[in-house]
């Protein structure tokens, strides 16, 4: 079928949750996806932040469909190899000691949250319950999810938030501090705040979020579903700050583009689940398991993290060149590895860039009103980040003549 027909039928078919971009997808290879109209694109979005392989890595395809003609599902009422595999090879490049699988971010987030209650549950301090999370911060669409993260606007209509969710203003300590007790049973928090606009956490404000965490008994739970797994340049984001959390929630790159999710916690915290408490049926699927196996072995084997400082520092550069040549457009850029903003004047909506930047080739994000974000597959290439560099000073350049000069 052609676009017109796919986008006519998309119209009436699909329930209108998003706003896509009017392209429809067709394949890709690593940092270059094609339309069904032929078009090639640099995807500087990569499934937002998940494709880290890039598109049709030939380890993982052959994983995936090795794994899928091998077995796909038996359930959690079965062990399976390569899910026992995989929790110990995560385990041993990210230092957690226990794994609970599950299938996308939210889900591992709303982990994360039974976790900590369950866990003071547990020691008898039935009381703690309360959880302090950030303005801005975003961790996911379900329920619980939408109370966690901070933007109003996802919980508008949708009924009685759940209770015990407070939100303070990100990086400040103080805030967080005014809010301890001894109900507070933890503290969540992105390491680099993603879709609020790709905010590194400021010096000092994780590192002071886990004194206090220790000073009142609490947990730090960090989100790393989108920093996780090489994107900043090193495995967690949270060893750039030196901070360990008792339990992180990973997802989108994990799996490299197949969806899978895990809540990682410290020995501390094996007994705080019991049996019976959690569960995901397809949580763990030999399938997932597997990709994920490959996802970690090509991360390591390919040196991904060392590329994404080193792509990283590349295209940060290249964004403060784009951003000093169109002050009016914009202010800067900031970010950690392959997760990196191009900062907006006030005046100028992200959302409006898109479009024009899609026009020269390039696909981007906005986050937040006003960031660009750019979230390329690990395995980008120098040429292709100088490439995306000149495409977007172009989507400038014509921005700003058409908005009456820089
Ligand atoms: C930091 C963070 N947490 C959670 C989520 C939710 O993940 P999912 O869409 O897989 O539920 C996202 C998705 O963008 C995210 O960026």
């Amino acid at each position: 079928m052609h676009t017109p027909e796919l986008l006519d039928l998309a119209q009436k078919r699909l329930l209108a949750t998003y706003r896509p971009q009017p392209i429809v997808a067709a394949h890709g290879r690593g940092a270059e996806l094609f339309d069904v109209a032929g078009n090639r694109y640099l995807d500087f979005c990569a499934g937002v932040a998940v494709c880290c392989l890039g598109h049709a890595h030939p380890e993982l395809a052959r994983t995936i469909s090795e794994q899928a003609a091998r077995l796909i599902q038996v359930s959690n009422y079965f062990y399976n190899e390569e899910n026992i595999l995989l929790a110990d090879e995560l385990c041993g490049v990210t230092g957690f000691d226990r794994a609970f699988f599950c299938n996308s971010g939210a889900e591992a987030n709303e982990a994360v949250l039974k976790l900590a209650r369950r866990h003071f549950h547990g020691t008898g301090e039935t009381d703690r319950v309360r959880v302090i999370c950030f303005e801005r911060a975003f961790h996911g669409r379900t329920m619980a999810t939408v109370t966690m993260g901070g933007t109003e606007a996802y919980r508008v209509g949708f009924g009685p938030p759940l209770g015990g969710i407070e939100h303070v203003p990100y990086g400040d300590l103080e805030a967080v501090r005014a809010k301890m007790g001894p109900d507070v049973a933890a503290i969540h928090v992105e390491p680099v705040q993603g879709e609020g606009g790709v905010l590194p956490a400021p010096p000092g404000f994780l590192s002071g979020l886990r004194v206090i965490a220790d000073e009142y008994g609490a947990l730090l739970t960090m989100d790393e579903v989108q920093t996780g797994i090489a994107r900043s340049g090193k495995m967690l984001a949270a060893e750039h700050f030196d901070v360990r959390a008792d339990a992180v929630a990973l997802a989108k790159g994990l799996g490299g583009g197949f969806p899978i999710g895990a809540m990682l916690v410290r020995e501390a915290l094996a007994e705080s689940l019991p049996t019976g408490t959690h569960g995901s049926t397809f949580g763990g699927n030999p399938l997932a398991s597997a990709a994920a196996r490959t996802v970690l072995r090509v991360v390591c084997e390919e040196g991904l993290m060392e590329r994404a400082a080193a792509r990283g520092q590349r295209l940060g550069a290249g964004l403060a060149a784009v951003a000093a040549r169109y002050p009016t457009l914009c202010r800067g850029e900031r970010g950690l590895g392959l997760l990196r903003a191009l900062v907006l004047q006030d005046q100028v909506q992200a959302r409006d860039l898109l479009g024009p930047a899609r026009e020269q080739g390039l696909l981007v994000t906005a986050a937040g009103a006003s960031a660009l974000r750019f979230t390329p597959p690990l395995v980008i290439t120098d040429a292709e980040v100088d490439e995306a560099v000149a495409k977007l000073d172009a989507t400038l350049r014509i921005h700003s003549a058409a908005h009456g000069g820089p």
